[in-house]
């Protein structure tokens, strides 16, 4: 089967449910216009997907997008209880959510989420049938010390501890190089595509071919409608996990045009 490209538009902490109405009625207007793009996504051949902040998640619900999907940008594993601030995974259903972003390096880095709290999310994801998107990247200290897949590999298997293969099948890995990340400097595409590689050897290796074979793998960190196309020609990269350039409708527009040159 083709795979679809999922270009999923990662908002961090921008805007809340007023400008995500506003951002929602300005991209149906500009999808009204680009019948090329409706229909590649009807016909499944492009996917898109916006991760709002937890506030607006209700916003894209009420607003109901046939054309777009939407997902939480974390979740904890357990389904309710005293956990102050976190949001759970069949609260996220319950607002029509098709995805979960788990292990983003800002969770990691800046709030302290370890391989082992990034594992149980990721099963917890899986075992209620919510996608998850599996953040896995290397800091520059870590590429410059030529550990990038070495990283790679720890943070992919630990959060697959555990999972039953065909399971796995659910999930999406965005390979994001720290360094990359809001710094407009993006891993080449050379680079790109063999992390994507490699992530996808991995799959193989725990799941088998098939599985592997399936598994949508991203790229993220500074794309942007220059960068998008040769990124997404590369054999192994399925889709972008796009920060920045997914916060204006006219630049998440333009890589989802880059997207459909390549197809
Ligand atoms: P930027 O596209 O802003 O570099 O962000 C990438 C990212 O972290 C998406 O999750």
């Amino acid at each position: 089967m083709e795979q679809r490209i999922l270009l999923a538009g990662n908002w961090k902490m921008h805007k809340g449910p007023k400008e995500a109405l506003s951002f929602l009625g300005d991209l149906d207007k500009a999808l009204e216009l680009e019948k090329t793009i409706t229909e590649a996504i009807v016909s499944k051949k492009i996917e898109l997907a916006l991760f709002p902040p937890f506030i607006s998640i209700p916003t894209f619900c009420d607003f109901n997008h046939k054309m777009i999907k939407w997902g939480g940008q974390n979740a904890h594993w357990e389904e309710k209880g005293a956990f102050t601030g976190e949001v759970s995974i069949p609260m996220l259903l319950e607002l029509g959510c098709s995805y979960v972003i788990l292990g983003h390096s800002e969770r990691r880095h800046i709030f302290g989420e370890t391989d082992e709290m990034v594992s149980k999310k990721l099963t917890a994801a899986l075992d209620h049938g919510l996608s998850p998107v599996l953040c896995v990247g290397e800091t520059l200290d870590e590429r410059n010390g030529g550990k990038a897949l070495s990283v790679i590999r720890r943070q992919l298997l630990s959060a697959l501890e555990g999972v039953d293969s065909t399971k796995a099948a659910q999930i999406v890995v965005a390979y994001e190089p720290v360094w990359a990340i809001g710094t407009g400097r993006t891993a080449s595409d050379a680079d790109a595509q063999e992390a994507c590689n490699f992530v996808r050897g991995l799959f193989v290796e725990r799941c088998g071919q098939n599985i592997a074979s399936g598994i949508r793998v991203l790229y993220g960190g500074s794309v942007s409608p220059k960068n998008a196309a040769g990124l997404l020609r590369q054999p192994d990269i399925d889709g972008a996990l796009i920060g920045g350039a997914s916060l204006s409708v006219e630049s998440y527009i333009g890589i989802i045009k880059e997207a459909l040159s390549v197809l």
